[in-house]
């Protein structure tokens, strides 16, 4: 269940969200709404702009035009852990040096505390530290006992094998305390037991935690199967949005993706 107010304002407001690269208009005016407790699908053909949308929500990128609203707060422009402050987050691929690290250590890093945290900060208050450190070790205990990792929390990022990446993706992800997480291909080259452990992981964190999710997939299975709503992608655009029954009976969604999907 979601315990969002009704009143609450969307995740994610993107109006207009446009992104050129040398002169090539890639995102173009994109908009649309993410509700609270929303697992939105975004789907749509390769070099359709999907993973360019991310970058401009999640702040990797700043939108050459348009705005982006998260939370009611103005957001356009911002880097990721200002939007991070404002509840939105993405997965990203475990940087090399975060491989060199346990899995405990790596969701840790992830705590929202540690940002702005300065080390002389820290040298001062000794006391407060070690006990922001316990509840911190506790909640990241917390995070991987809920992505089925707790066995291997002392294991190199780096021994993991590809799936266990994905779910340690999303510890870091949960451990950043946001109510909005991004998925870019998360069950992309995922083996099959683990596609559907990460898929009900998804759907326990929606309905349970109340977390809002925005995935991109080329299963589309999955999207099927998690998607409240789906928006289709093609050539920077919003090709046909709303429920996956409404845009799979839409000719230009079959015709420029659905088709091939198949
Ligand atoms: N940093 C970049 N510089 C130049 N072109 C890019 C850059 N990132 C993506 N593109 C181009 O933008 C288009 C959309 O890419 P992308 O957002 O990755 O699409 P999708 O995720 O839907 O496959 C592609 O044509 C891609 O080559
Ligand atoms: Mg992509």
């Amino acid at each position: 269940m979601n315990e969002t107010p009704a009143s609450a304002p969307p995740r994610i407001e993107a109006n207009g969200l446009t992104k050129r690269f040398s002169g090539v208009t890639v995102v173009d005016g994109v908009s649309f709404l993410v509700e609270p407790g929303q697992i939105l699908g975004l789907i749509g053909p390769n070099g359709a702009g999907k993973t360019t949308l991310f970058n401009l929500m999640s702040g990797v990128l700043k939108p050459d035009a348009g705005r982006l609203v998260v939370n009611g707060t103005e957001a356009t422009g911002l880097p990721p852990h200002r939007l991070a402050r404002l509840g939105l987050v993405r997965t990203f691929q475990l940087a090399r040096e975060l491989d060199k690290l346990t899995v405990l250590e790596n969701v840790l890093l992830a705590a929202p505390a540690n940002a702005g945290e300065t080390l002389t900060g820290a040298l001062f208050r000794p006391a407060a530290t070690r006990r922001d450190e316990r509840a911190a070790t506790e909640r990241a205990r917390e995070v991987l006992a809920l992505v089925s990792l707790s066995d291997h929390e002392a294991k190199l990022a780096s021994n993991l094998s590809g799936g266990q990446k994905k779910l340690l993706e999303m510890a870091r992800c949960l451990m950043a305390e946001a109510d909005t997480i991004l998925l870019d291909e998360i069950a992309a080259g995922v083996a099959p037991h683990l596609v559907d452990e990460i898929a009900l992981l998804i759907q326990r964190l929606n309905r349970e935690h109340g977390k809002t999710f925005v995935i991109i997939e080329h299963n589309i299975g999955f999207i099927r199967a998690l998607a409240s709503r789906v928006v289709v992608m093609a050539t920077g655009r919003v090709l046909a949005e709303g429920s996956f029954a409404h845009v799979s009976a839409n000719p230009a969604v079959v015709e420029s993706y659905l088709g091939q999907a198949a």
